[in-house]
């Protein structure tokens, strides 16, 4: 299970649990085994911060007593903007959450001069052992089981009855053919500063950026079915937002909710300041589309998602168990410009296996 929690305004997610639960009985070059995401990926205990910040932060709290001290609570601004999402969700979710033991987790101080150290160095070994070229491959997985497979000298864990892609967004029309699908996920590569930074820092933790303009021209509505839904990951900015409305008249869509996903630390709280600077919030944006002959119960609007991110840039939630309640059973999805991989969904993109390398998982027992 991916939802660990939830109730009428949303779910709190596990994203380790999840994969957990798919990569049971995964058949390998010595027998079925069992895997997950190495933890530490989520390894996520103090908000996510510079290293001079954390220490600064923890010089001011120490002039306090340590037992009145609570990381979170001296964040200004830390609990979330009442204005945009609905504030009691995340706090009615992250109270029945405590109650399930759940986010129980109480940084040290040492804690917060660690910064994450452990998710932090995780992931930077992981992007220093990739390479930075695009290949063009496509494979699926007609099993019920998931397999683990070696494609370019690479590792790859691929889960069941899955198919993808591994291509230019471009190349969708000779890939796709006549396929049509219940549900289409949309991550786009936003064209943003951040990305742009990390582009000159460290190239491989970056990635292609795409104008909205180029985004826009997808042939969205030829893969939707009657039925159809889409939903589109957005980040806070105005320019991006508005840009979804008219993507949604472009595809013919009509528009249907907003919901939000906060990330947050493995003590509950928001991983940055809601008031912090610019684009730089504790939540990113899922918006809703819908083909105007759907006769399905759509999503409501102003739903949340609560979950502990992954420790890689821009990593997104796995949505199958939350958006059942939306779409037919054993629905048909897309996704076009995936990094991982889901059970019966189809995947499309230029990094499209990247966060399915084995070396990112691990064996439990
Ligand atoms: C925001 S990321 C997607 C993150 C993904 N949803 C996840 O959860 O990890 C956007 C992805 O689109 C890819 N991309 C950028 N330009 C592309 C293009 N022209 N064709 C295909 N994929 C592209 C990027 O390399 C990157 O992997």
């Amino acid at each position: 299970m991916s939802v660990i929690c939830s109730n009428d305004k949303g779910w709190v997610i596990s994203h380790y649990d999840y994969t957990k639960k798919i990569y049971t009985n995964v058949l390998s070059h010595s027998g079925f085994i069992d895997l997950a995401y190495n933890q530490n990926l989520f390894n996520i205990i103090t908000p996510l911060m510079r290293d001079a910040e954390a220490q600064n932060f923890l010089k001011t709290i120490s002039a306090r007593s340590r037992k009145e001290f609570v990381f979170a609570k001296d964040l200004p601004g830390s609990s979330l903007d009442s204005d945009i999402i609905d504030d009691l969700a995340y706090k009615t979710l992250l109270k029945e959450a405590r109650q399930l033991h759940l986010f129980t987790t109480s940084p040290s101080p040492k804690d917060y001069l660690d910064n994450n150290k452990l998710a932090r160095t995780f992931v930077d070994n992981f992007f220093d052992t990739i390479t930075e070229k695009y290949s063009t491959f496509q494979g699926g997985n007609t099993n019920n089981h998931s397999l683990i497979v070696n494609i370019d000298n690479g590792n790859y864990v691929i889960p069941p009855l899955c198919n993808f892609f591994s291509c230019e967004i471009h190349e969708i029309n000779n890939k796709l053919q006549e396929n049509k699908y219940d549900f289409i996920l949309l991550d786009p590569p936003w064209k943003n500063k951040f990305i742009r930074r990390k582009k000159i820092k460290n190239v491989k933790k970056s990635y292609y950026m795409l104008p909205n303009n180029v985004i826009e021209e997808l042939p969205i509505n030829k893969y939707l079915n009657e039925l159809g839904l889409l939903a589109v990951w957005c980040t806070n900015s105005p320019t991006h937002l508005e840009a979804i409305k008219q993507f949604f008249n472009k595809w013919n869509l009509e528009y249907v909710a907003e919901w939000f996903w906060i990330k947050v630390t493995q003590t509950g709280e928001p991983v940055c300041n809601v008031a912090g600077k610019g684009d730089k919030k504790p939540y990113e944006r899922l918006i809703f589309g819908a083909v105007k002959t759907r006769n399905l119960h759509n999503p409501e609007r102003g739903k949340v998602i609560i979950s502990v991110p992954s420790a890689v840039h821009s990593h997104k939630p796995p949505l199958s168990e939350v958006l059942s309640a939306y779409l037919p059973e054993n629905p048909k999805c897309l996704e076009l410009f995936a990094r991982y991989l889901l059970p019966g969904w189809t995947s499309i993109g230029n990094q499209v296996l990247m966060l399915q390398s084995l070396p990112l998982y691990e064996i439990y027992t």
